[in-house]
C-alpha cells in the first residue's frame, strides 16, 4: 500500500510540559517499499510509526494509506516490537495462530498458514515450544510471523533486531529481506543503527532531533544480495553516517 504523511506534527505533553515529538513530517511510501527510518535515540522514530500504524493520533496533518485516512489500526498493519512481545503461557503455534480466529479463514487454513510461516524461518519443529525456551532470534522470527500470518499489506517493526547479538541479528536481517521479496509486503523498519539500514533499505529516511524532523531521504540503488564489505556499501555508510552528524 501507498503511505502519504503529509505535514504529520505531534506533541506531548506531560506533567504540564510539551515535548514536540514530530514536527512537519512529509513523506511518501510507495508499495512494496522497503524504507528504514533511522535516528539517534529520542528523535521520533518510534512515535512516527505508532501514528503510521493508527495507535496514536497527530495534532496536525494527515496520514493516508492508498489514498484514505489513517485513524485506527488495521489488520492490513501488522507490528512487531523491539521487546518481545510473546505470550508466555502459549506455544509457538498458538502465539501465532491467537486472534486468527476471528477472521475469515477456517481455522485448519489458519493452522496450515502458520505452519508453512514457521517453516520457512526453520522453526517447523519447535511449534509445540513455549517462549521460555526460544532464543531471542527464534522469539523475534516468532513475532514477525505472527504478524505475517494476519496477511497484512504493510509491516512496522521497531527496532526488532536490537537486542540480538550480532550473528543472529546478520541472520535475521538476511531472513527479513527474503521474506519481503517473497511476499511483497511494504516494510517501514525502525532502527538507530546505520549499518542496519544501509543493508536493509530501498530508502532511508534520515531522522534528527529537538523537534523530530526529516533531515534527508536517501535512496539507495545498492543492488541485492548486499555485501558489508563492498565499496558501494561503504560508502552509502559513511554518506549516511555524516548526514546524521551534521
Ligand atoms: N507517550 C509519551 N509521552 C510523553 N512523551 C513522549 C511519549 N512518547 C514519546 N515521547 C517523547 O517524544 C520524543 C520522541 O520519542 P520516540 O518516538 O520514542 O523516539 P525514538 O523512538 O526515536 O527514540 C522523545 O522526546 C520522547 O521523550
Ligand atoms: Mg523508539
Amino acid at each position: 500500500m501507498t503511505i502519504e504523511i503529509k505535514s504529520l506534527s505531534k506533541t506531548f505533553k506531560t506533567h504540564g510540559k510539551e515535548v514536540f515529538a514530530l514536527k512537519d513530517i512529509n513523506l511518501k511510501i510507495e508499495n512494496k517499499d522497503f524504507v528504514c527510518l533511522l535516528g539517534p535515540s529520542g528523535c521520533g522514530k518510534t512515535t512516527l510509526l505508532r501514528l503510521i500504524g493508527g495507535l496514536e493520533k497527530g495534532d496536525n496533518g494527515k496520514i493516508l494509506e492508498d489514498e484514505k485516512l489513517i485513524t485506527k489500526p488495521s489488520k492490513e498493519r501488522g507490528f512487531v516490537f523491539q521487546q518481545y512481545s510473546l505470550f508466555p503461557w502459549l506455544t509457538v503455534l498458538d502465539n501465532v495462530t491467537f486472534g486468527l480466529d476471528l477472521g475469515n479463514d477456517s481455522k485448519e487454513e489458519n493452522i496450515r498458514r502458520a505452519r508453512t510461516y514457521l517453516k520457512s524461518v526453520g522453526l517447523e519443529s519447535s511449534e509445540n515450544l513455549y517462549p521460555h525456551e526460544l532464543s531471542g532470534g527464534m522469539k523475534q522470527r516468532v513475532a514477525i510471523i505472527r504478524s505475517l500470518v494476519n496477511k497484512p499489506k504493510t509491516l512496522l517493526m521497531d527496532e526488532p533486531f536490537s537486542a540480538l547479538d550480532i550473528q543472529n541479528r546478520h541472520k535475521l536481517q538476511e531472513e527479513i529481506v527474503r521474506i519481503w521479496k517473497k511476499t511483497e509486503k511494504t516494510i517501514i523498519f525502525v532502527t538507530h543503527d546505520v549499518d542496519e539500514a544501509v543493508f536493509l533499505a530501498d530508502h532511508i529516511v534520515l531522522m534528527g532531533r529537538n523537534p523530530g524532523h526529516i533531515k534527508e531521504v536517501y535512496d539507495s540503488k545498492l543492488s541485492r544480495p548486499r555485501s558489508r564489505n563492498s565499496e558501494e556499501f561503504l560508502a552509502i555508510q559513511s554518506h549516511i553516517l555524516e548526514g546524521l552528524e551534521s
